[in-house]
Parts: structure tokens; sequence; C-alpha cells
């Protein structure tokens, strides 16, 4: 079901909180308050921009990207439900899950405590009903509840990550904490498990790994913007880091070939051996909580 802006701006407008016709006519929920500002894509439920106020863009979006119904945004935080990567048995399906292609229902709009706003959609992904709860405030707080409904035949499983792009500086000069322990899948190297590293990750070419068995808070320090994002999580086992490099740049068409320098993911997840079983009637929930502090 799409919502005309009409109706969405009569129902749910109110101070700090817009509907705008965005990039490639796509619906926008636009967020500006005393706190923060941020961007949402109807289509997705696709968060493009956030940033407490006094501080750069903590989310990166590609110049290349392509803004069209049913074209996965580039950049920002898209939503890989209910699978992750190519579907395990059709390849002709999306990469990654419809998530993130199809449009979401908003169903309502709430100022926070301090001053934030609270936007929640919601969307049928079957067999999943699916809820997405967004608060714009000095956190991006971002909760996925995916559940399977009590009348349906069995147990079903599902794959969930908030692939999100953080803006740094230049990948060259950042690490990132928490990660230490974990061990991790290496798809740079046909996928072999590899033993957790006791150091933090460092950028020197193509990364794409999937940290599993991991509850671990994620700091991501940048030293080319002198500032530290923090990414915390609940419900989610996996963290997978991911930059494309040069080459892989350049084979995406929606990926600016000279941009892998300024962003990185750090996705909340959970993927492969954490894939979550719901049985009918269960629920699960995936939450996000990102934050950013200056640093000398
Ligand atoms: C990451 C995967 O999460 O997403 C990578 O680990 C993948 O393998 C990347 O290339 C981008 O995926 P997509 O479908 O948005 O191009």
């Amino acid at each position: 079901m799409s919502q005309a802006l009409d109706f969405l701006s009569q129902r749910f407008a109110m101070p700090g909180l817009s509907f705008e016709s965005g990039a490639g006519g796509l619906t926008t929920v636009k967020v500006r308050t005393a706190i923060a500002s941020g961007e949402l894509y109807l289509q997705g439920a696709h968060v493009t921009a956030w940033q407490p106020n006094g501080h750069d863009p903590v989310l990166w979006l590609s110049r290349a990207s392509n803004y069209e119904k049913g074209k996965p945004i580039r950049g920002g935080v898209p939503i890989c439900l209910p699978w992750f990567g190519p579907n395990a048995t059709d390849a002709s399906a999306p990469a990654h899950g419809s998530a993130r292609v199809i449009e979401w229902e908003f169903v309502k709009a709430d100022e926070t405590d301090d001053g934030g706003i609270a936007i929640q959609l919601q969307a049928f992904i079957a067999p999943f009903q699916v809820r997405f709860g967004v608060e714009f405030g000095r956190e991006l707080k971002m909760t996925l509840e995916t559940s399977l409904p009590s009348g349906h035949s069995g147990p079903e499983k599902f794959e969930d990550a908030l692939h999100t792009y953080f803006a740094v500086g230049d990948i060259r000069h950042v690490s990132i904490w928490g990660l230490e322990d974990a061990s991790y899948i290496d798809k740079m190297d046909n996928a072999q498990i590899k033993l957790a590293s006791g150091s933090p990750i460092e950028f020197s070419d193509e990364t794409d790994r999937v940290y599993f068995d991991t509850l671990a808070t994620s700091m991501l320090v940048d030293h080319g913007r002198d500032r530290m994002i923090t990414v915390g999580k609940s419900g989610s086992k996996s963290t997978v880091v991911w930059n494309p490099w040069i080459n892989k740049s350049i084979r995406m068409p929606d990926f600016g070939d000279n941009e892998w320098p300024e962003m990185v993911c750090i996705e909340t997840a959970n993927v492969g051996k954490n894939a979550i079983d719901l049985s009918p009637g269960e629920s699960h929930s995936t939450t996000a909580m990102i934050s950013v502090v200056m640093i000398d």
C-alpha cells in the first residue's frame, strides 16, 4: 500500500516532522528538532540521514545511488530481511531480501522524552509481520521486530541486518574496536572461519567479514574526522564489517568509483549460524543504538 503525501502530512506531521517528495519522487520523512536531524524513505523504511545537532552527518550516502521504485538506495541503513546476501535457493530473488525495496506503511510518530522524534513503520514480508521503529535523537535507535503470525503453519527461519553505512574521513585511518574476541567468516578468503584476532580492525584492502556469536558493542575510531561512533546492539549475534575497496567499487554501478575511502559498514545482524528461528506467534527484535562523540 502506498500512502499519499497529502494524507501523510495531514495525519502525522508535527513540529519537527514533515513529509516530502525526495530524490526520484520517492516519499521521505524529514526530522529536524532542537537536538537532531534525520531522514527516512518509506521505500525500504530506509534511514538515509541522522546527525545530532552540532555534528557532521554520521551516515554515508553514495552520490551514485539509485532513487527508484524497487531499487535499493546505496548508503544510510538498508534493512536486510528475511535473508542476507543472495537467496539460498532462488538466484533471481533480490539480494539481502525484499525489505529494502518495498514500500513500508507509516504507522505513527511521537515526541520522545528528550525532545527527539520516534517513528514506527510496518510491512508484511511473507510470512512475517514486521515493525521498524526509529528514534531520531541524540542517539539513533533502530528496532526491527519480526513476528510470525500465530496462524502460520509451522516454524520459519530468517536472517536480518541493519546494514549501516558510516561516513568516515578516510577508511585507511580508522579502526574498529570491540570485535577483538570474536571469530569471523572471511568472505575475502573463501568464507573460511578465522579465529579472533585479538586486535582492532584496520583496513588496507577489500574487507567483508561476518563476526558471529558476538553481542559486543563496536567503536569506530575515525582519526580523519576526530570522532568516535559507537554501535551498541541487542537481539543481534552477528556483526558484519564491509568496505568494497577499489575494484568492487568500480564493479558496482550505484557506488562511485572513488567513494570507497569515505565509508565503512558496521551491520547489526543475525546471519548464517545466527539466523533466527520463530514458531507461530513468536517475535524477535534486533536493535542498534548509535551515538557519536568528538575525540582529540
Ligand atoms: C555486505 C555484504 O553486507 O553488503 C557484501 O557482506 C555485499 O558481500 C554488501 O557486497 C553490499 O551488498 P549490496 O547487495 O547492497 O550490493
